[in-house]
């Protein structure tokens, strides 16, 4: 795999080529996935709860980001770099613009963060000073306790319509990736089209232009609850490097997700 870019997500998105993402957290990790072809790692503040063993995402620090993105950016010689701005690190324009620039300065080829037209002005700041911007929109794990749990978004036409709208508004304002997380199937798909930049879902259907899942779901060990939209190639293939393979080729292909794992 050559060194994957935001021209080539962009040109993947042109020409109808699926992008494969997954979380990674660590180098020898990072290091088999891209060896595999994964073209996106995020370093997730997922880390949260699939590392320190929290009930949410909200005690991740932009330190522990940087700690990780420099495991991960040892081990990822050509895929893109993508590390979570935590919880409360970006509230205001020059607090993003500090934290941010430390997760690059850590490894990270872009930063994501979770929400919409409150973050127009931030991603506009990064993007001027050379820092590309991932979106994210849907379920924002961040704002779990603003939704009283976690739940599917974007389910009645007034709130769908919010989330198209944002979506354009994060391209305007110099957003280069979308991540969509559990939004039905019609609704990814409706922003999929609406904008020009690569969206990437998880539990978001197959009509996005790529997927992400957190490696432990994927590998079938997270603790306890396994999310629906989720699936365990450990189980379908007995070792790490298949499971990887087999979940990189669905996704290319569309298989991966089907139906029982989308929502309507
Ligand atoms: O933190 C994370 O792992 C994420 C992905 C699920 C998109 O934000
Ligand atoms: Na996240």
């Amino acid at each position: 795999m050559a060194k994957i870019t935001t021209s080539t997500l962009l040109k993947m998105k042109q020409n109808g080529e699926k992008i494969a993402a997954l979380t990674a957290y660590d180098a020898s990790f990072a290091q088999l996935f891209d060896a595999q072809g994964v073209h996106v790692l995020l370093i997730g503040d997922s880390m949260g709860m699939v590392l320190h063993g929290a009930d949410s995402t909200l005690s991740v620090t932009n330190e522990q980001i940087a700690y990780h993105t420099r495991c991960v950016r040892a081990g990822a010689a050509n895929s893109l770099v993508i590390a979570d701005m935590p919880f409360m690190t970006y509230y205001s324009a020059d607090k993003t613009l500090e934290n941010a620039h430390e997760l690059m300065a850590a490894g990270a080829n872009m930063i994501k963060m979770e929400g919409g037209d409150w973050l127009y002005d931030s991603i506009t700041k990064l993007t001027q000073n050379g820092i590309p911007v991932c979106g994210h929109l849907g379920l924002t794990p961040q704002s779990v306790n603003v939704f009283g749990g976690f739940k599917v978004q974007g389910r009645d036409d007034l709130k769908a319509l919010e989330m198209i709208e944002h979506a354009k508004g994060l391209e305007a304002a110099g957003a280069q990736l979308l991540v969509l997380e559990c939004v039905p199937t019609d609704l990814a798909k409706a922003i999929t089209d609406a904008i020009s930049i690569p969206t990437i879902g998880i539990g978001a259907g197959n009509q996005t232009d790529g997927q992400i899942l957190v490696m432990h779901d994927m590998f079938g060990i997270s603790s306890g609850y396994i999310p629906k939209f989720s699936k365990n190639y450990i189980a379908l293939t007995g070792n790490m490097r298949e499971a990887v393979d087999l979940y990189v080729s669905e996704v290319q292909s569309g298989e991966f997700p089907d139906e029982s794992r989308s929502f309507n």
